[in-house]
């Protein structure tokens, strides 16, 4: 594939969270593995720090060392070349002007073709001042000689209104065709093999149904509870942190119909389609939780409401389940269920599609089982791959059945996956919007899971280290069928 047109990529909150863990070793993989375009260069741009472009590439390096990266003298010098560093010292209309001046005198210096990808690597409340100073300042244009294009990081919104504020405000200045909205799930390989698997075998499709898929579970489960970031997550809690987006993500993309072409159109209106078919959640299909102490082997683990930053009293879900009805003519009937939360039993992400029983029982089954459902186990994290269970007669004179499954690992096949940002640079540097989020997307998303924030749902405690509270176990157990444990 031809390497990316050159261009600035300027980071907004460039000596941030994200900058450290995400972009900068996402940047420098991919110019250690030459996929960055030739002419590429980072305006770091940041409001609490007043540094020189030598303070900024001294603090990339030493991050990238922390980071675990060899930097051999080739590679660091990457970052004398290319990183670069400007305060934005207000979000006035004179702060803005001063960085626009600063990309046209790189652009003139570097002799860069006038391309720009303005990155909000920013706290949410930090977007609307952000894209107003660049739409004011005019770093909004977009032509065909050269473009634009703005990356917004989630959570997009809060709720249903603001979620439409922010496209209203996002579209005053930007078109849909220039913005980036990011979610880290979109970036996985295995979350992109989904549409493989579906879309590049003709095996899956027959019976990828209602006539043969009986349920399916998807899963986000995480060992870690909200470790440093407790303020952030009283704020946010599981609706707003994973279930709006990463888990509605890997809904649609399991049930969504073959798009018309593999182009960022087609895919993204199948999967809009998918959320706009959705019943309206009730409360008695959905469960929250919050975590109590409990512990893991012989750790005791705290209650999330003796997390640092976390109020004594606090009534934020940690934890949901819910069960998810897709009224169109290939789901009617077959129930999603949605199950996500900190601090449960082990770190496990996987859409398991359980398929009907045979319709007779001929055989025995091992210890007196009824018939198996064959089901498909996509493994998105850990152990990424998937397995397809079936039954086998075991050896010997009884006719009895077993079952067994039949393994894919990604890791057999291709050694280590990366993280998935490096995808979803490559791709914004390429114009591909396939990844990314359409803003009809995020409100159809939030139209669906916005009114659990506003229902006065009961919030069950579970202990931390478990599967969640009970209510949910009932809540996702289907005719004997149960998620992953
Ligand atoms: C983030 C959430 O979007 O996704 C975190 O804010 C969560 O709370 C993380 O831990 C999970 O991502 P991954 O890739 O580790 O499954």
């Amino acid at each position: 594939m031809p390497a990316p047109a050159g261009c600035v990529f300027v980071i907004f909150g460039a000596t941030g969270d994200l900058m450290r863990r995400k972009l900068l070793p996402a940047l420098f993989h991919l110019f250690a593995g030459g996929q960055l375009p030739a002419r590429f260069h980072v305006l770091g741009v940041a409001r609490s720090r007043d540094m020189t472009d030598a303070g900024f590439r001294q603090w990339a390096r030493s991050e990238l060392r922390d980071a675990g990266f060899a930097l051999p003298r080739h590679h660091g010098r990457w970052c004398d070349r290319c990183l670069h560093y400007q305060r934005l010292e207000d979000e006035t209309p004179d702060g803005f002007k001063t960085l626009a001046r600063r990309i046209e005198a790189l652009e003139r210096e570097q002799s860069l073709p006038g391309n720009r990808v303005f990155y909000l690597a920013l706290p949410p409340q930090a977007f609307a001042a952000t894209i107003e100073g660049l739409g004011r300042a005019g770093l909004n244009t977009d032509a065909k000689a050269h473009w634009t294009r703005l990356v917004i990081e989630k959570p997009f919104g809060r709720d249903l209104a603001s979620a439409l504020a922010l496209n209203e405000l996002v579209h005053r200045h930007f078109r849909e065709r220039q913005i980036y909205r990011i979610d880290h799930y979109l970036g996985k390989d295995t979350v992109q093999n989904l549409l493989a698997l579906r879309f590049g075998n003709a095996l899956f499709e027959s019976v990828w149904n209602r006539q043969h898929v009986k349920c399916v579970h998807i899963t986000v489960a995480e060992e870690l509870g909200v470790e440093e970031r407790g303020a952030y997550y009283e704020e946010t809690g599981a609706v707003r942190d994973m279930l709006q987006n990463h888990l509605a993500q890997l809904l649609t993309l399991t049930a969504m119909e073959p798009p018309g072409a593999f182009t960022a159109d087609s895919v993204r209106f199948e999967k809009i389609k998918v959320l706009r078919a959705v019943e309206s959640l009730k409360s008695n299909s959905t469960v929250l939780g919050q975590y109590a102490a409990g512990a893991r082997g012989r750790s005791k683990l705290p209650a999330y409401r003796r997390e640092p930053g976390v109020a004594r009293a606090s009534n934020t879900a940690t934890f949901v389940a819910a069960r998810v009805l897709i009224n169109n003519w290939r789901w009617q009937g077959v129930p999603f269920f949605l199950r996500t939360g900190k601090r449960l039993a082990r770190r496990m992400t996987e859409i398991a599609v359980h398929f009907h029983r045979t319709p007779v029982s001929l055989f025995k089954f091992r210890g007196g089982a009824l018939p198996h459902h064959n089901a498909l186990k996509i493994s998105i994290q850990p152990d990424e791959g998937f397995a397809l269970s079936f039954e086998v007669k075991t050896p010997g004179g009884e006719f009895e059945l077993e079952t067994r499954n039949m393994e894919f690992r990604y890791r057999d096949a291709f050694g280590e996956l990366s993280a998935g940002y490096e995808t979803l640079l490559l791709e914004i540097l390429e114009g591909d919007q396939t990844l990314f989020v359409h803003a009809d997307e995020t409100i159809a998303s939030w139209s669906l899971f916005g009114p659990l924030l506003k229902k006065t749902l009961a919030l069950h405690a579970y202990a931390a280290g478990s599967w969640g509270p009970p209510a949910a176990a009932r809540l996702l157990c289907f005719d004997g069928i149960l998620p992953d444990a």
